[in-house]
């Protein structure tokens, strides 16, 4: 199945917490470019798991047979990068227009936060690498209570940083079967799914990233941007995978 696509001025003609949505050009070419030139330096700067400028690391993520990297900003006002900083307020303002945010501190306040153990209802900043011939993230689903569904920018540009890397998400009930092709019953993201463009799912459904394959670059990965909405590091809220 496809999701639906649309432009921003159509995102209040969508239910985001029951739909696939992918919102066409929400982010310039030129703003992603930035921030993975960013990103490519933090990492080159930074050792894995060596926090920068207050609570903002990265690593490789390699649990549950899952393998990409992963940029945690939880101190984000630390970062000096300012077009880092904007895109994450932008998508708290889409998150906020589309009524998801309220009883939520300001933007402002909460990448002031740098406390790793919050109970609050926090942002959580975050950048998912998925490397070439290396990536793997199986099925899994989060926790519905902190929010309803999922924003996700992609910085890369489909067939040129990347081939595979499709989302599927399972739209059925229940769990999807690892062993059944189930993918009449999912909405994958492919490469319609483009540099710029913000898609959507609902957060308590099962889903997966496949593995990227090739690319026109050298160390070629999907990159994107992500900004779970969740208390930090709460055991209540632990995310389900597929046995
Ligand atoms: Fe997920």
């Amino acid at each position: 199945m496809q999701p639906h696509i649309i432009s921003k001025s159509d995102i209040h003609k969508i239910d985001f917490s029951k739909e696939c949505v992918i919102i066409k050009e929400f982010f310039t070419s030129n703003e992603c470019t930035e921030v993975s030139e960013f990103l490519k330096k933090f990492k080159k700067h930074n050792e894995e798991n060596f926090k920068s400028d207050g609570e903002n690391w990265h690593y490789t993520v390699k649990s549950n047979g899952n393998c990409f990297q992963t940029f945690i900003f939880n101190e984000l006002c630390g970062i000096n990068f300012l077009p880092l900083v904007n895109m994450y307020q932008s998508l708290f303002n889409l998150y906020i227009d589309l009524g998801e945010c309220n009883n939520m501190d300001t933007f402002a306040k909460q990448i002031a936060t740098n406390d790793f153990s919050t109970n609050k209802r926090i942002i959580n900043p975050l950048v998912f690498s998925y490397p070439v011939g290396l990536s793997n993230f199986g099925w899994h689903k989060h926790d519905i209570r902190a929010q309803k569904f999922q924003l996700l920018a992609n910085l890369s540009i489909p067939e040129f940083d990347y081939t595979g890397g499709e989302t599927f998400v399972y739209m059925a009930e229940g769990k999807p079967d690892k062993q059944e092709n189930s993918e009449e019953k999912c909405v994958i993201f492919d490469k319609k799914f483009d540099q710029g463009d913000i898609f959507s799912f609902p957060y308590g459904k099962w889903h997966k990233v496949n593995p990227t394959e090739s690319s026109k670059v050298s160390n070629g990965q999907r990159t994107s941007m992500l900004m779970p909405l969740g208390a930090r590091n709460s055991e209540q809220y632990k995310n389900e995978f597929l046995d």
